[in-house]
């Protein structure tokens, strides 16, 4: 089926949607990105989304061509339009299609440019894997030393990931001075064998995720102990249970850590209650 997507203020069929060879995006990375998720024809935590791209955009200096309340409606015209019940919307604004290569900012009256897609996933949040856990690998991580800002330069998580396949594994979480920082697209937790839930502590060394501000909202609210605070690989390793987060995966059961059994090999109990938490409040809350 072909899409209807969403580019500069047009809602266009996905191949007729044009975007100039000149674009920043395109040329230098130069774009920040957000991934909602939608269930039951619904926006999963919207005002979160839209709050974190506004963030994004001020700490580029990059001008927002659309108002938080015409972007609700992009995106529930596309989820309309394209009959979605589950799946994502992706979103991206980069700074720009100057009218040549140039390592300066364009002129700021250059217009921003807007696209927005459907990725439509039937069953998003039946995940069989919320079942069985993902396999991790390790990796360096090498990205550059602003990762609080989500711009669309994913070269290296798509190469950690594509290792973690090479591996036979489903993902890799990046390690810096001996430290997890967070997945390639999402953020990392264990599960002490006290029933503490740690995660490494904001700064921007890693995504402020916007799944991550819910958990630990609803894992504090259930009572659960929460540390924000970075562990290793072998804390991890060592641990009762891990786990992912993020808009794709919701909360994701982590069951092996380069080759070696989380707790006993198999998921656990907390993050399926989180997950169950999760899915069940933000299914409440959807717009
Ligand atoms: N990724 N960390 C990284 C590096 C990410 O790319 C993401 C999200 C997260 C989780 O953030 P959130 O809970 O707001 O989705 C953490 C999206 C889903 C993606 O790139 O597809």
């Amino acid at each position: 089926m072909t899409r209807t997507v969403y580019v500069n203020g047009e809602y266009l069929p996905e191949n007729e949607a044009k975007v100039s060879i000149f674009d920043r995006g395109f040329l230098f990375a130069d774009g920040v990105y957000e991934v909602t998720s939608v269930l039951g024809g619904k926006l999963i935590d919207f005002a979160g989304h839209a709050k974190r791209l506004e963030r994004s955009l001020n700490e580029l200096e990059m001008a927002n061509p659309i108002s938080t309340e015409d972007l609700l409606e992009v995106h529930r015209q596309l989820v309309d339009r394209n009959g979605i019940t589950d799946g994502l919307i992706y979103l991206q604004i980069t700074r720009g299609a100057p009218d040549d290569r140039d390592f300066a900012f364009p002129p700021a009256d250059t217009a921003p440019t807007i696209v927005l897609f459907t990725q439509n996933k039937p069953g998003l949040a039946d995940a069989p894997q919320a079942k069985t856990g993902m396999k991790i690998i390790s990796v360096e991580d090498l990205r550059w030393g602003r990762r609080d800002i989500k711009t669309v330069q994913l070269l290296y998580p798509s190469l950690g990931k594509m290792a973690a396949k090479k591996a036979g594994c489903d993902d890799a979480w990046m390690v810096e001075d001996g430290f997890v920082t967070e997945g390639t697209s999402n953020n990392a937790y264990i599960v002490t064998k006290d029933g503490t839930i740690v995660t490494r502590q904001l700064s921007n060394d890693i995504l402020h995720g916007i799944t991550r501000a819910a958990v630990l909202r609803f894992a504090r609210e259930a009572q659960m102990k929460v540390e924000e605070r970075p562990f290793t690989i072998e804390e991890a390793q060592n641990a009762a249970e891990a786990f992912v987060t993020s808009a794709s995966a919701f909360v994701m059961p982590v069951v092996e850590i380069d080759g070696a059994p989380v707790g006993t090999g198999k998921v656990g109990d907390i993050a399926p209650r989180i997950r169950e938490i999760y899915l069940e409040e933000m299914r409440k809350a959807a717009i």
